[in-house]
């Protein structure tokens, strides 16, 4: 069996990205990010997906990648913070390797993304947008097994702490 692969999800702004990069350094897997191979494969912006084709299109170009994704293995997965929507990508990866919840505070979150202009669903105001959004999305995210605290711990910390997870949940 090959090695499994490490999920990171959580909501806008919590370190995905980051964090990703320094545990594929760490750990010798492969970092692919989720929101870039969509845009490179759509040959624009999310935001302009959104626009033209609207979020749904958007989420099943996001469904259609975590299906392919799950198949592979010894992957380091960014994720797009919508991910969680859907169960049943929840339940692929969940089958394909760790599942890690990265979690921030609003707070910690508005003032990463307050002069962002990328992400579609923070286009008005953005600190209404992000507590509206983490309010409703809040069960999903809590429904994952593991969450790494991004307010108390630094993007190395955080790469740590997943790894030891990981070491974990291959040794058993
Ligand atoms: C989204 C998060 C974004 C991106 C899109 C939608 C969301 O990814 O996929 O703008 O619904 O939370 P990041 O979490 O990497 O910002």
């Amino acid at each position: 069996m090959g090695k499994r692969n490490i999920i990171l999800l959580g909501f806008m702004g919590t370190g995905k990205t980051v964090t990703g990069r320094i545990l594929a350094e760490r750990s010798g897997l492969e970092l692919v990010d989720m929101d870039s191979i969509i845009e490179e494969r759509a040959g624009c912006p999310i935001s302009e997906i959104f626009a033209t084709d609207g979020e749904a299109a958007f989420r099943l170009l996001e469904r259609k990648l975590t299906q392919e994704l799950s198949q592979r293995e010894g992957l380091v997965i960014s994720t797009g913070g919508g991910i969680v929507l859907n169960p049943d990508n929840l339940a692929d990866f969940g089958r394909s390797g760790l599942l890690v919840c990265l979690t921030a505070s609003p707070s910690v979150i508005f003032n990463r993304l307050e002069n962002d202009q990328t992400r579609p669903l923070l286009s008005g105001d953005k600190k209404e947008q992000i507590v509206a959004l983490l309010h409703e999305r809040k069960p999903l995210y809590d429904s994952i097994e593991h969450q790494i605290d991004g307010d108390q711990l630094n993007p190395e910390e955080r790469a740590d702490a997943i790894l030891r997870l990981y070491a974990l949940e291959t040794s058993n």
